[in-house]
């Protein structure tokens, strides 16, 4: 009765939130650690769906993600994993370099690392991509990468999180952020309003990805969800039950 009610929902989220597809897991992943394991393991299974010969798949950093990259239980030797930023100041286990190569392990493929942190201004950003070509070779891989997989989170604990400077963190307050995704912070319905410069992608960059697949859970991520969804680009949408109830409330 339970998953039936689940794929009722999933239909009418999809539809509500333009999504090509949307899939629920039962339970909250925020208070469940079975259910948490359960949303990267589904995750991990929708990857595989879309997988074919010789994709690049992209990959976030954060705890759902490292959960993803744990949970792969196939090979597909001729991927090749990206991370999809750089370093955002995080635990060195939640970094999308780490993730990209516990993932790449995994699947028995090959991963090319990002090794330049988040944040450096674009001036910067340039002069050192001019240096370096196998930078600049990993960038464009990222920008066309056939997947992206990523996770999504609340603006406040993801700046507190990265560390920010007070004045982004009460810029990201005063603009009403209330999601993260990709360095992006934004408000509802689905307003960009502070993006983390980055040689990585971007939300305004997802037209150019095949299939852009993001993995949030718990009811206390509905607004990010809702607001990052919000902000267009998506595909497919992996989540929980608790999320998922608490979104429908807010449409
Ligand atoms: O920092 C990388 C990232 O994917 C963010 O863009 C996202 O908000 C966050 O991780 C989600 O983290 P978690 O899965 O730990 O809640």
């Amino acid at each position: 009765r339970l998953l039936r009610d689940l794929v009722g929902l999933e239909i009418e989220l999809s539809r509500q939130l333009n999504l090509r597809k949307v899939i629920i897991i039962p339970g909250d992943s925020e208070i469940d650690r079975a259910v948490r394991r359960e949303l990267g393991r589904a995750t991990a299974g929708v990857l595989g769906q879309y997988l074919t010969d010789q994709m690049v798949v992209a990959v976030s950093g954060g705890s759902t993600m490292a959960k993803v990259a744990e949970a792969i239980n196939f090979s597909f030797p001729a991927t090749t994993v990206v991370p999809a930023r750089g370093g955002l100041g995080e635990v060195v286990e939640y970094q999308a370099n780490t993730i990209a190569a516990v993932m790449a392990g995994k699947l028995g493929g090959r991963y090319r690392m990002l090794h330049i942190p988040d944040g450096v201004n674009e001036e910067t950003l340039e002069a050192i991509l001019d240096g370096d070509t196998n930078l600049r070779a990993v960038a464009e891989m990222i920008k066309h990468a056939d997947i992206l997989v990523h996770g999504i989170g609340e603006a406040a604990e993801m700046a507190e999180r990265r560390g920010v400077p007070p004045e982004t963190f009460a810029k990201i307050e005063r603009c009403g952020a209330v999601g993260e995704a990709l360095g992006q912070y934004c408000a509802l319905p689905g307003k960009i309003v502070h993006v983390t410069s980055s040689i990585g992608l971007r939300l305004d960059d997802l037209a150019g990805i095949g299939t852009v697949i993001a993995v949030a859970g718990g009811s206390a991520k509905a607004k990010a969800i809702l607001a990052v969804v919000g902000a267009g680009g998506q595909d497919v949408l992996v989540t929980d039950e608790a999320a998922a109830k608490a979104i429908q409330l807010l449409i």
